[in-house]
């Protein structure tokens, strides 16, 4: 049975090296995806792997002087945005038909939580019906979801506390094998003091550990896409 395991576990790998399809990812979210600079960090991080290729899409080309004039800006990052808003007003339907994906990274309810002061529940139907616009647009869509960064405002923090505990069993409620949703911590280690440059948005140190976090469950997922589905890629 090991040996069986491994030696599955060894032909599936090499079948995903061996393959150098163009993926599509979009990264998804608010001004935490649009005036940051993770985005450029990671393009470069993927640039010495065998997803190299990969395309970042998105209507977005938002330059946050990353100092960085080779990566891939395009994103969806939406700065001020709220996911109750985009999701009544279904943009996401329309950015997704502009620039379809296979991948999509999605870091909301920041502003939700900070100008909007909406519950936590309006939130996370938001973010159902996010992830059905997901879907529709690609059945095959393999979903990074965040749980997103603290802020310094004591009681909006408690609130982003609140939504990243209900994430984790939303998100498993809604799981599936063709278009999985990977739930990534982007609050646990994440420092108010040392890594926010205005209270909201990463400075450079918040910015590579976002990085970091984002860079596995990329992979994962673009793994995954390849495994499952050769002919989605
Ligand atoms: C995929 O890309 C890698 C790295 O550039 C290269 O070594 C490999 O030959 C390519 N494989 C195919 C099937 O094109
Ligand atoms: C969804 O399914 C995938 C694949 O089985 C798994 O890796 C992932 O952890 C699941 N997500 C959640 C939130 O349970
Ligand atoms: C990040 O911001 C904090 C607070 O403004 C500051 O103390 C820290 O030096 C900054 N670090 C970097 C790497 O920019």
């Amino acid at each position: 049975m090991v040996a069986f395991k491994l030696l599955a576990l060894t032909t599936l790998v090499a079948c995903v090296t061996a393959q150098n399809a163009t993926i599509r990812y979009m990264p998804f979210g608010d001004s935490i995806t649009e005036i940051i600079c993770w985005r450029s960090k990671l393009w470069n991080k993927l640039q010495g792997t065998e997803w190299a290729t990969v395309n970042f899409v998105g209507s977005g080309k938002t330059e946050n002087n990353c100092r960085d004039a080779k990566y891939d800006r395009d994103h969806e990052g939406h700065s001020g945005f709220l996911a109750v808003n985009i999701a009544n007003n279904k943009q996401l339907d329309g950015w997704l038909k502009t620039n379809p994906a296979d991948v999509i990274t999605m870091h909301l309810g920041t502003n939700d939580l900070v100008s909007g002061n909406k519950p936590v529940a309006d939130i996370i139907r938001a973010f159902t019906t996010l992830v059905a616009s997901m879907r529709t647009s690609n059945p095959k869509m393999k979903i990074v979801v965040a749980k997103i960064i603290p802020v310094t405002y004591t009681a909006a923090n408690t609130q982003v506390q609140a939504l990243n505990a209900a994430i984790g069993p939303w998100a498993q409620g809604l799981n599936t094998t063709a278009s999985p949703i990977w739930v990534v911590d982007q609050y646990t280690g994440f420092s108010v003091s040392g890594d926010l440059r205005d209270g909201v948005h990463p400075n450079d140190s918040g910015d590579t550990k976002m990085m970091n976090v984002w860079y596995p469950a990329l992979i994962l997922s673009m793994m995954w896409g390849v495994l499952l589905n050769p002919d989605s890629v």
